[in-house]
């Protein structure tokens, strides 16, 4: 029985207005009630997480907070059985880490319909490598396939290319045959962004704010991750009939834009959501990134990092400085 055990966790504290992360240890009977307690073995790193960190109130209302939107672990209590005490989940999204203790706690307490169970030939890490970032990429490639979208129409942009999101997406874009462009803003990232299959990195400037309506068409699909004014000169660049997904806005969440290249170029925007999606839309996709969709080069340069590292990494995330894959290994010290 695992009621009342102490556990360690990163927590967030409002100290007159200033967030403050900092190592705590907690019991699970201060966890809020839910069905599945799970010992968290790892967790995945997202700009999400870093927004809940600095007190974004959009993301997190009240303080004390253990931020982690993903967590990969052991079910050790069940009160509804499925999924059973023993079982390998992954919980992504929903409410978790959010108002809800997250993922950067050695254990969460959550409802058993958020429970993913383990994909096959996956552990808590491969899972956590992936994440939320991942099951973004995937849903964001898997609307441009649903709308048609083949190598053969033409280049494939990917804005936010270094980041958690766009790396997973350049990958799984390039493992299909597309000749990815990944922009960028990561000059020293141009290399890392090839080996992952990238056929082109161009410079954040190829989306610089251009006075004129329309461009000249140069991309036959995208994926933005970044939103703002970046998205609003994708959008002139696309070529007929073609599809952007969107999911982010590192950039801004204002899209200043004309009705024209919906109107006179047929481009279809396709909005992204992989918090509170059925979870049997998540599965299909995970099961997808286990398999036909897997990502070796990403598996392979995933950064694992302690609950200690958690501070600076997230601020790299709200400086536009993260690059790749980040997962928090609880067992690290
Ligand atoms: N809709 C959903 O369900 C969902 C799920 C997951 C994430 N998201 C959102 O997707 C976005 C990306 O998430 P992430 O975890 O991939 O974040 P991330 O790792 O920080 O990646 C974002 C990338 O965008 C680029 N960037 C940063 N600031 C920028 C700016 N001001 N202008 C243009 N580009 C900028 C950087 O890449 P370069 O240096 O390579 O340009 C950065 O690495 C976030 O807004 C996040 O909230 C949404």
């Amino acid at each position: 029985m695992t009621t009342n055990t102490e556990f360690k966790a990163w927590r967030v504290e409002d100290v007159d207005g200033d967030y403050r992360g900092s190592e705590q240890t907690l019991s699970t009977a201060d966890l809020t009630d839910g069905e599945v307690l799970i010992k968290v073995s790892h967790s995945s790193l997202n700009y999400k997480d870093a927004l809940s960190a600095s007190g974004n109130k959009g993301v997190t209302r009240a303080f004390p907070h253990t931020p982690g939107i993903d967590a990969a672990g052991e079910v050790v209590e069940s009160k509804t059985g499925a999924p059973a005490i023993g079982a390998q989940v992954i919980v992504t999204g929903y409410d978790l880490g959010m108002n809800t203790a997250g993922g950067f706690g050695e254990y969460i307490r959550v409802p058993a319909a958020w429970c993913v169970p383990m994909a096959k030939g996956w552990n808590a890490r491969t899972a956590m490598i992936y994440g939320t970032a991942g099951l973004t990429a995937g849903l964001c490639v898997q609307k441009l396939l649903t709308m048609g979208a083949k190598p053969e129409q033409g280049k494939v942009a990917v804005t936010g290319a270094s980041g958690a999101v766009g790396s997973v997406a350049v990958e799984i874009l390039a493992n299909l045959g597309f000749d990815v462009v990944a922009i960028s803003g990561k000059a020293d990232h141009s290399d890392a962004l090839k080996s992952l299959g990238a056929k082109e990195v161009v410079g954040r400037d190829a989306l610089a704010e251009d006075k004129k309506p329309m461009l000249k068409p140069v991309f036959a699909n995208a994926v933005d991750t970044v939103g703002g004014n970046p998205l609003a000169e994708l959008l002139k660049q696309i070529l007929p009939g073609g599809s952007v997904s969107i999911c982010g806005l590192v950039a801004g969440p204002q899209l200043n834009t004309t009705v024209l290249p919906f109107i006179l170029r047929g481009v279809n925007l396709l909005g992204v959501d992989s918090v509170e999606i059925p979870l049997a839309d998540k599965e299909v996709v995970w099961t997808k990134l286990s398999g036909e969709w897997k990502c070796p080069k990403t598996e392979a340069s995933a950064k694992d990092i302690s609950r200690a590292e958690l501070d600076g990494a997230l601020k790299a995330f709200l400086k536009g400085e993260s690059a790749g894959k980040i997962v928090l290994d609880h067992s690290r010290s």
